[in-house]
């Protein structure tokens, strides 16, 4: 199975980008085809400092590598390497009704937030249906917020196949329910733009002072407390197997457990599961010449592949004459 997925290089990694995503990609790595990039035009929409944008990019390469993604067993490389993607995006445009990118959910948001649309942040679905559909992607893991612009993926590929001919696979979400939506801080979802985020990669002090952060109610220590209504047992049980969930529970359970006193163990077991891949992260970015040795093998390998599709849909759509 191909399974494809991509990346914002966006600011640093949390845990909702972690247990949402990134975790699942690397374990797809032992059984499945896994193609894995880093989305730098899509993050145009978001980070419009160039140096920021550059350095980002390779930190995020640097992230992934250190947390298991392995250029052996996998493709990896940054979206800007294989410029067909920007080939496919226009032609895809074409089969892109307006009603469906007015639809799309994150669209909405971002414009009722106030951002100042742009063609960038409309047409940014058609991009990444463009991600997609080059690589003839079978599963794509995302959070659940993504999964609308998957939808929109196959709405686009079956307009063009339906006009031209079978060429693109119909890719399927992949959301896996038990992390669908990582809790941040105060219990919305965990994203950058709330800032209520735990970061993976932050020096002691800083982690410290975010975890303590986490909404907690005021239910006297004594008492019991519901972990089923808790901010920090929700994101503390992302560390934990079935067992441990239920022994930390019991805990909530029989009262006398202070949220202090969790916040301080979940942020030990933060550190502990954190630490070996932030000092490999460390070792990575301090080369940065490998690391984009590294991405360019990516690029070549995943340019080989979207050259196949492409050349379909030129030949289909008389561009090739
Ligand atoms: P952010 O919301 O912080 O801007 P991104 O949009 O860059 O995060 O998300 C990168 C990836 O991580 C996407 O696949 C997204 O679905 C996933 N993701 C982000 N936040 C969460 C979360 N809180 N829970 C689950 N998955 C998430
Ligand atoms: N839009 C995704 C996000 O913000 C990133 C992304 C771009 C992506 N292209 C993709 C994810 C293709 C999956 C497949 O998280």
């Amino acid at each position: 199975m191909r399974v494809l997925s991509g990346i914002q290089p966006s600011g640093s990694l949390h845990l909702g980008n972690y247990f949402g995503m990134m975790k699942k990609m690397i374990e797809y790595q032992q059984n499945e085809e896994l193609l894995c990039f880093i989305a730098n035009y899509h993050a145009m929409s978001s980070v419009s400092d160039g140096k920021a944008l550059g350095l980002g990019t390779l930190e995020a390469a640097a992230n992934f590598l250190a947390l298991g993604m392995d250029p052996e067993k996998s493709i990896f490389w940054v979206q800007s390497d294989v410029p067909e993607v920007q080939e496919l995006a226009w032609v895809l445009s074409n089969f892109t009704p307006m009603g469906l990118l007015e639809r799309c959910h994150s669209y909405k948001d971002k414009v009722a937030k106030g951002i100042a649309a742009n063609h960038g942040l409309f047409a940014y679905p058609v991009l990444m249906a463009a991600d997609i559909l080059l690589f003839q992607s079978e599963k794509v893991p995302v959070g659940r917020d993504q999964k609308q612009h998957v939808e929109v993926t196959r709405d686009i590929a079956i307009k063009f196949n339906n006009h031209y001919g079978e060429v693109f696979t119909l890719p399927e979400p992949d959301i896996d329910d038990n992390v669908a939506i990582v809790p941040g801080l105060n219990g919305q979802k965990m994203s950058k733009s709330y800032g209520n985020t735990i970061d993976l990669f932050l020096e002691e002090k800083a982690q410290r002072k975010q975890v303590m952060r986490i909404v907690t109610d005021a239910t006297p220590l004594e008492e019991p407390k519901d972990p089923d209504n808790c901010n920090v047992f929700q994101i503390y049980r992302l560390f934990l197997d079935k067992d441990q969930q239920e022994a930390l529970r019991q805990r909530y359970l029989a009262g006398g457990l202070g949220y202090g006193e969790v916040k301080g163990e979940l942020f030990e077991t933060i550190r502990d599961f954190f630490g070996p891949y932030a000092r490999r992260r460390k070792e990575f970015l301090a080369d940065a010449d490998g690391l984009r040795k590294i991405l360019a093998q990516g690029a070549e390998k995943a340019r080989y592949l979207a050259s196949k599709t492409l050349r379909k849909v030129r030949k289909k759509t008389g561009i090739t004459y």
